[in-house]
């Protein structure tokens, strides 16, 4: 991508980006994001978080609540909370009226020492242009952990996403054409990404995601700030080392006191 067609692109960026992005074609653009593949990836996180059958747990981000299915068949004691309304929606259909989901923003978590375990799943943290925003995500997921409760967040390794960002594709889904342009921009270290849908040649709608790319070293220290210790990070959800060709950096960890 030329520098100008970053500039240009740059200008489709919205700071609140994450007030648009996750509507009702969220679902349709990510298909792959399904329950099904959420199976592994749960039974990881209930392994790494020590979830017992009676412990309470709280998906922050919890989207459709593909994750959610699974945790309940573990523990009944499952909270989600989501900013958006039709992907909450989505997960009311799919969990049922007796699902604890709320609907909520993930920089103001409001609860205070009451779950044993908090998981963040896919990329749901480095949303926010300013650190002290991005701070006080992690801040509220060590207030709402009892003393020594722990923490996963399933975050995206920064190495792998500067050497494998695929700056241009178009595809479909269903009778949707989907095309997105990415790029890393090194001045403010963050991944950007437009989403152009459109039917038939006209549009659908249009939607940016920016994310912060946080080495380990950084992220360590945001979590240490808040009062999150790191005890583990993970390259995917195999349990493999972080290194530059693995796609992700899950983090575990405790509350600090
Ligand atoms: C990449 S999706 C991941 C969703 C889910 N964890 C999954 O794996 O399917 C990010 C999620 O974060 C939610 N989100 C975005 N901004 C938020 C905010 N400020 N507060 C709470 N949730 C937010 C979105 O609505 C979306 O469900």
């Amino acid at each position: 991508m030329t520098l100008s067609e970053m500039e240009r692109l740059s200008g489709k960026l919205e700071t609140d980006w994450f007030a648009n992005a996750f509507d009702a074609l969220y679902p349709i653009v990510y298909a792959h994001r399904t329950v099904e593949a959420a199976t592994a990836e749960s039974a990881f996180a209930i392994d790494q978080l020590k979830l017992c059958e009676s412990c309470s747990v709280l998906d922050l981000c919890c989207g459709n609540g593909r994750h959610m299915v699974h945790l309940l068949q573990h523990t009944p004691h499952v909270t989600g909370l989501d900013y958006s309304p039709d992907l909450l929606g989505f997960a009311r259909v799919q969990l049922g009226e007796t699902a604890r989901l709320l609907r909520g923003d993930m920089r103001a978590i409001p609860f205070e020492g009451v779950f044993d375990a908090v998981a963040n799943f896919f990329t749901s943290f480095g949303y926010f242009q300013d650190y002290s925003e991005n701070l006080s995500v992690a801040q509220g997921i060590a207030r709402a952990l009892k003393p020594k409760g722990r923490f996963f967040v399933d975050y995206l390794n920064p190495d792998y996403v500067r050497s494998h960002l695929d700056p241009e594709t178009h595809r479909k889904a269903g009778d949707l054409d989907i095309h997105e342009r990415r790029w890393v921009d090194e001045s403010t270290k963050r991944v950007n990404k437009v989403t152009e849908v459109s039917r038939a040649g006209q549009p659908v709608s249009n939607s940016s995601e920016s994310v912060r790319l946080y080495s380990p070293v950084e992220l360590d220290a945001l979590l240490d700030e808040a009062g999150l210790t790191v005890e583990a990070r993970y390259g995917d959800y195999d349990g493999s080392a972080v290194d530059p060709l693995r796609p992700r950096q899950i983090i575990v960890g405790t509350r600090a006191n």
